[in-house]
C-alpha cells in the first residue's frame, strides 16, 4: 500500500483517485473548487486545502489538472504549489495533456531538486478511466518507470514506456489528433451521406463494416447516430489538445496542415456553443 496523492478532481482525475482507493491504497486529493472532492472523500480519501499540504508524505503524487496554466499552479505556484513539500524519494506523475515544452520545463524542476519524474498521460476516456483501461504514454527515467509502474497498472491496463522526459506526451497528442481528424471527417462524411438522401442508419453500419473504418470511428459513429452528446471527452478540451499538437510542430519545426484544419473545425464549433458536448457532437455542424 503506497500513499498517492492526486491533484485535480475532474472528471478523469476523480475517477483515477477511485480506481487507487480500490486497489487499498492511502489516497489524498486536491481540487482547486472543494465541492469536487465531496464523494471521493465519501469513498476513503482524505482531502488536503493546497497541493503543497497535499503531497507532503506521499510516496507519488499525481496531477490530473485542465492545461499548462493548471499544471504551472499545481506543482510550482510559490505559497501553494507542490514540488516544494514533495518528499526526496516521491516520485512525480504527470498525467495532464500538456505541450511538451511545458513538460521538459517540468521535468527540469523536478530534476534540479533530484525528484523522480514522469510525464504519463492517458488515452481513454471517463468509462476507461472508471474501469481501470486506460492507455499511458510514459516518458522519463526506466527507473523512475519501474518504481510507478505497479501504480499505473492500477489505473490503466496498458502501460507504453516511450523515451526520455516529453515523449510520452508528444504520444498522446499525436494520438488525440488523430482520433480529432477521424471524428472531424466522419461529421463532415454523415452530413455528405444524409444530405446525399442515403440512410443514415444504413450507411454508417456499412461505413463501419468497412476496413477503412477505425474502432474509434466506429463507436463514435453509434453515438452520433443516436444523438448522444454528453460529454465524455468535450470539445473544448479537443480543441485544447490540438492546438497543444501545433505548438508542439512550431517547436519542433514540423508541418501539421491537416491537424491546424481540424483544431479551426473545433474552436468554429466552440463558437457555435458546442463547447461541453462530447467530440462527437463536431457532427452537429453538418446535420
Ligand atoms: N475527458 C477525457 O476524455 C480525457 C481523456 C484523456 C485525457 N484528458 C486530459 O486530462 C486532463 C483532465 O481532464 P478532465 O476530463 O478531468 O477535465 P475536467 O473534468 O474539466 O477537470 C479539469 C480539472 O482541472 C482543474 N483545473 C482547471 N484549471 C485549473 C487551475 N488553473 N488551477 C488548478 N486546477 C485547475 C479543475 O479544477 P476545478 O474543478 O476547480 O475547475 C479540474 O479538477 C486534461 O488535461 C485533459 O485534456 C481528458
Amino acid at each position: 500500500m503506497a500513499k498517492i496523492t492526486v491533484l485535480g478532481m475532474g472528471a478523469m482525475g476523480a475517477r483515477m483517485a477511485l480506481s487507487l482507493i480500490k486497489a487499498k491504497h492511502e489516497v489524498t486529493v486536491w481540487n482547486r473548487s472543494l465541492e469536487k472532492t465531496e464523494l471521493i472523500v465519501q469513498a476513503g480519501a482524505a482531502v488536503a486545502d493546497t497541493p503543497r499540504t497535499a503531497v507532503q508524505n506521499a510516496d507519488f503524487a499525481i496531477s490530473m489538472v485542465r492545461d499548462d496554466e493548471a499544471s504551472k499552479q499545481v506543482w510550482l505556484d510559490s505559497e501553494t504549489g507542490a514540488l516544494a513539500s514533495l518528499p526526496q524519494k516521491a516520485i512525480a506523475i504527470e498525467s495532464s495533456t500538456l505541450t511538451v515544452v511545458w513538460t521538459k520545463e517540468l521535468g527540469q524542476q523536478f530534476e534540479q531538486r533530484g525528484i523522480g519524474f514522469l510525464d504519463a498521460p492517458v488515452a481513454g476516456t471517463r468509462p476507461q478511466a472508471e474501469t481501470a483501461q486506460l492507455i499511458y504514454f510514459i516518458g522519463g527515467d526506466a527507473e523512475v518507470f519501474a518504481q510507478a509502474k505497479p501504480i499505473l497498472q492500477t489505473m490503466g491496463s496498458a502501460i507504453h514506456p516511450i523515451g526520455s522526459v516529453g515523449s510520452g506526451m508528444t504520444m498522446k497528442l499525436a494520438v488525440n489528433a488523430l482520433f480529432g481528424i477521424q471524428i472531424s471527417a466522419l461529421g463532415e462524411l454523415i452530413g455528405l451521406l444524409r444530405k446525399c438522401g442515403l440512410d443514415e442508419g444504413k450507411a454508417l453500419k456499412i461505413l463501419a463494416s468497412t476496413p477503412v473504418c477505425s474502432p474509434a470511428a466506429k463507436g463514435a459513429a453509434a453515438g452520433i447516430l443516436a444523438r448522444n452528446f454528453a460529454p465524455m471527452f468535450p470539445i473544448e478540451l479537443v480543441e485544447k489538445d490540438l492546438s497543444y499538437t501545433l505548438k508542439t510542430a512550431e517547436a519542433n519545426d514540423a508541418k501539421l496542415p491537416l491537424v491546424e484544419a481540424t483544431q479551426n473545425i473545433f474552436a468554429y464549433s466552440i463558437k457555435e456553443g458546442y463547447a461541453e458536448d462530447n467530440i462527437t457532437g463536431i457532427a452537429q455542424l453538418y446535420l
